[in-house]
């Protein structure tokens, strides 16, 4: 396969969707499939990375030749993720991370009771703008997902989590995003230059994102 690019070189990939319990047997979630961030993890791999992937609850086995993590919530990502971003050269976000949880999760299943009910609902730390605060020298890709003025809101997100990038997709397109083969997205850098990439497959879009990423470490961005 390839050139061996990223020999010698650490990986963090996130993938999958978080879930929030609430109790025991009810959570809050999304439709992620992690696909793409297995596709990047894979990628990276064969490329001669060493490679973590921490992932959300998914339908995809271990892939072979990684180290795959598992786990649920938002605050376990966090904790996987920080671990073994310590020593990383480049770190991708693709998780769907959750923005919430509950406030209080119970330990017990809540009874049914009549009429409404309100959920107590609390903040997810935001993992991608952690690291970005904590920059050094690696390099940080996030993805985001928006239905309106992407470009400008993704590149306000870079800079705001201190970002290299955002691989921007959109929800309504077919065939691509959530649980697609497919993915059709635009690489929008912190500094606001943007490509549109065509529509093509996760793993071709995982490529692309390495080699973007791989001019970016060490400094060489302006090489
Ligand atoms: O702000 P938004 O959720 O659109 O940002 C998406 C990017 O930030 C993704 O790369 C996602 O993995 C990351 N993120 C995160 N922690 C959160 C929410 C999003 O790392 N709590």
């Amino acid at each position: 396969y390839r050139e061996q690019d990223y020999r010698g070189l650490k990986v963090v990939v996130s993938a999958g969707p978080t879930r929030e319990y609430l109790d025991p047997v009810r959570f809050i979630s999304n439709p992620s499939s992690g696909k793409m961030g297995f596709a990047v993890a894979e990628d990276a791999r064969d490329r001669g990375a060493d490679v973590t992937l921490v992932t959300g609850p998914v339908n995809l086995p271990d892939p072979n030749g990684l180290k795959t993590v598992r786990i649920e919530s938002a605050l376990e990502l966090r904790d996987a993720v920080l671990a073994a971003a310590t020593d990383a050269d480049v770190i991708v976000m693709t998780a769907a991370v959750a923005d919430y949880r509950a406030a209080q999760q119970s330990g017990e299943k809540q009874a049914k009771v009549a009429g409404d009910v309100t959920l107590h609902l609390t903040p997810n730390p935001d993992i991608l703008a952690e690291l970005g605060r904590n920059k050094g020298g690696r390099v940080l890709v996030g993805f985001a997902m928006e239905t309106h003025a992407g470009v400008e809101r993704a590149a306000a997100k870079a800079q705001r989590k201190n970002a290299d990038f955002i691989l921007l997709n959109y929800p309504t397109r077919e065939g691509t995003s959530f649980g697609g083969d497919d993915n059709q997205v635009t690489l929008v850098r912190a500094d606001g230059t943007y490509e549109d990439w065509p529509r093509t497959s996760k793993r071709e879009v995982a490529r692309k994102l390495l080699d973007e990423a791989r001019r970016l470490v060490g400094g060489l961005a302006s090489r």
